[in-house]
């Protein structure tokens, strides 16, 4: 294995999205053609599958050195109302646009720390959401608890409004390493955050970890597991630590890089700590992801209806996602938007009733069909091509590619079909990215994501 994974190893994108953000289009993207887009597709969908909506709340009180996320570290509280109120603005200027009640089938709150915000805020925001739209008959909503700062008063306010699901960042529960990314978090606090989930009726609770942190060795991998365990999450996110200093600056510098695993070493905790995982009754579904058996994400997975977006993977699909807040991205499916990431700008722009898009990406035909492909191998691990291979060349390219992918044993071909096999899973970037015509076209002159393994 060890030489498949200095083969392997090199940077690529996760895919949330397909085209992955650095080949978005500037020159064919336009607010008023993502708008008329936007509009059609909630036109055709909202009435069967309703849509989604993400909202980023940016601020957190510490910095952990480790994060990849967009954030602004503050201590002040009196900087919430005001960017709530841009939210709301925000989420008006698109009900205008969408002209009927959008029907709010998944729902999630991410950061930045939403539970940096009060009870009492939070639940203005989402009433404020729910003045121009319904709640979809089946329902998701979710949200990312920081298990220092999230008290039974905003798990409870969060329920009231319809919150079922909740994931709080663990990360890993050693001393050494809980410094070295400037978080310290004992196991107490996340058990007193994950009982407390359950006590008011969330019937999902999820825990984050992470695996290649500074200082991490595999058995505080195993203990971390161990740990988790005795409090049976329902679901679980087993992230490779993404070191990208180059795009977080700052913020990832707070350890050396001598300080973190080999790539070996990082190997060997994702797939030791993925058996134990099994062992201990998790499922694992798609990239990273790990589920009980009785969570809806384990069951969309073996009905076929796994989905990945910007939110990551999610038991269904809606066509239409919006997402409210600094830096969030939305997806009409036929092109995605992103808004601008400066707190300030936001709020200027919002308060002069504009929609805050900085760039985006309206998908062409072969797009979506590449997207299609991609969708297909990060939820299924398998997908068909059929009558599409003569339409676009590129996917005999792929095969080229993939044909060295299955001498190493990565991946199976039928006919006008891939499967990857359970070798390749962990290489699912990499399998993906041979369908990327977009960076086949164009290989990244700068360094632009992290590494696959
Ligand atoms: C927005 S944070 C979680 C909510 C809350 N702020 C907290 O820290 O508990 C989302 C998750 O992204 C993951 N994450 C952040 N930076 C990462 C990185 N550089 N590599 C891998 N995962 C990362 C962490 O597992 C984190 O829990
Ligand atoms: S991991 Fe969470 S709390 Fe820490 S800086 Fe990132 S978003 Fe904020």
């Amino acid at each position: 294995m060890s030489h498949l994974i200095q083969k392997y190893n090199i940077p690529g994108p996760r895919y949330t999205s397909y085209p992955t953000v650095p080949y978005w289009d500037q020159e064919t993207f336009s607010n008023a053609e993502w708008m008329s887009t936007l509009k059609k597709s909630f036109d055709e969908s909202n009435e069967e599958e309703g849509i989604s909506l993400y909202i980023h709340l940016p601020y957190c009180e510490s910095l952990c050195t480790f994060c990849g996320c967009h954030k602004r570290i503050t201590k002040r509280h009196d900087v919430e109302s005001p960017y709530i109120s841009a939210v709301l603005k925000e989420w008006a200027l698109y009900c205008d646009l969408l002209g009927s009640r959008p029907k709010i089938k998944e729902m999630h709150l991410g950061g930045g720390t939403p539970t940096f915000f009060s009870p009492q805020n939070l639940k203005i925001l989402i009433n404020g959401i729910f003045e121009l739209a319904d709640k979809a008959d089946a329902y998701e909503y979710s949200f990312e608890g920081h298990p220092n700062n999230t008290t039974k008063e905003h798990l409870q306010a969060l329920f009231d409004v319809g919150f079922r699901r909740v994931s709080y960042g663990v990360q890993d529960y050693n001393e050494r390493v809980q410094k070295a990314i400037h978080r310290i978090q004992p196991f107490e606090n996340v058990k007193k955050a994950t009982e407390a989930a359950r006590e008011i009726g969330y019937t999902s609770v999820s825990h984050d970890l992470i695996f290649g942190l500074p200082h991490q060795t595999l058995e505080h991998v195993e203990e971390t597991i161990l740990k988790t365990k005795s409090l049976r999450p329902d679901r679980l996110a087993f992230y490779s630590y993404a070191h990208v200093p180059w795009i977080k600056g700052n913020g990832q510098r707070g350890f050396k890089d001598e300080d973190l695993p080999s790539p070996n070493a990082k190997r060997q905790q994702y797939e030791e700590g993925k058996k134990l995982l099994t062992k201990v009754g998790y499922k694992e579904i798609g990239m990273d992801h790990f589920a009980l058996e009785s969570d809806s994400l384990y069951q969309s997975m073996v009905s076929g209806k796994l989905h990945r977006n910007f939110m990551g993977y999610t038991a269904s699909k809606t066509q239409v996602m919006v997402g409210l807040g600094a830096s969030s991205i939305s997806d009409s499916w036929y092109s995605f938007a992103q808004n601008v990431k400066s707190l300030e700008e936001y709020e200027r722009l919002v308060g002069d009733n504009v929609i805050p898009i900085y760039r985006g990406h309206i998908l062409t035909e072969e797009d979506r069909v590449i997207r299609k492909h991609i969708l297909n191998l990060m939820c299924r691990f398998k997908t068909a091509w059929g009558t599409e291979e003569s339409f676009f060349p590129e996917i005999s390219l792929a095969k080229d590619k993939l044909a060295e992918m299955e001498q190493d044993g990565l991946v199976v071909f039928g006919i006008d079909e891939l499967r990857v096999t359970e070798k390749g899973q962990p290489f699912i970037r990499n399998i993906c990215m041979a369908f990327d015509v977009l960076l086949h076209r164009k290989e990244p002159g700068t360094r632009l994501f992290s590494m696959t393994i």
